[in-house]
């Protein structure tokens, strides 16, 4: 079955960040125990920071609310800059009323990545799955750490990054250090459990990835091109990562 994700088009990044961030807001004084999934990266940088000033405003709380990150990188303590515990607490989590122990992001430093994989999708499940996934979408088309060849039944495991996605996330890392080339992430049938999902994307390098996604073949090379099978995908991004579906659309 294939369904037809909601898209709205914004003029930029900043109106993409405003949006995104109203839509949290929304779901979580809808049900203030929403189990949130959420991203890392450039893209949510901006509806970060919106949600820490609704907090610092007390127009927004997460005293009631737990969250599940997609990835981390394999091999990173938790206080390394360029992990994604860091940049949560950094972003997020330090500046709102998030209960720490229901802040979750999976454990780079497992021995056992199968184990590890294994923790994190019963973490899930206790916790009574994802209400709202929010997604990221990588230049080649990945969810979470999913590169392409994915399979969709795929869950949270230890995988091996691409060199575009190791480029890409260069800018992370302090020149001396070379990026991790291995991850833990969620799988893609974990992401497409969720509930409900808002796919966040800016910027002309997302333009292909999206473009595919929506119009391609439903097929692992694209992992997004999966969200297709969701019945409930919201889709915000700018005029230039919206380039490519405009471009189907004539
Ligand atoms: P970005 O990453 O927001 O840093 O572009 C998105 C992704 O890789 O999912």
């Amino acid at each position: 079955m294939s369904f037809v994700p909601q898209t709205v088009v914004l003029g930029d990044a900043d109106a993409v960040a405003d949006h995104a961030a109203a839509y949290i807001v929304d779901k979580l004084a809808a049900k203030p125990d929403l189990v949130l999934g959420l991203p890392t990266g450039e893209t949510p940088r901006g509806i970060y920071a919106r949600l820490v000033e609704a907090c610092r405003t007390g127009k927004l709380s997460f005293a009631r609310a737990s969250s599940f990150n997609l990835d981390e990188y394999r091999g990173l303590p938790p206080g390394h800059p360029a992990s994604y515990h860091a940049y949560m607490r950094e972003m997020l989590f330090r500046h709102i009323d998030i209960e720490p122990a229901r802040a979750h992001l999976p454990n780079g430093l497992a021995p056992d990545a199968g184990a590890e994989g294994r923790r994190y999708e019963r973490l899930i499940e206790e916790a009574g799955g994802i209400g709202l996934m929010v997604l990221g979408i990588g230049g080649n088309g990945h969810i979470g750490f999913n590169e392409p060849g994915s399979p969709f039944d795929s869950r949270t495991r230890a995988v091996r990054l691409t060199e575009q996605t190791r480029e890409a996330n260069r800018r992370g890392f302090p020149a001396s250090e070379t990026v991790p080339e291995a991850a833990i992430t969620m799988g893609i049938a974990t992401i497409l459990e969720a509930r409900e999902i808002l796919l966040v994307a800016t910027g002309t390098a997302k333009a292909d990835a999206l473009a595919d996604a929506l119009k391609g073949p439903e097929t692992p090379e694209c992992p997004a091109s999966v969200l297709r099978r969701h019945p409930a995908v919201t889709i915000v991004c700018d005029t230039a990562a919206a380039a490519g579906i405009e471009l189907c659309a004539r």
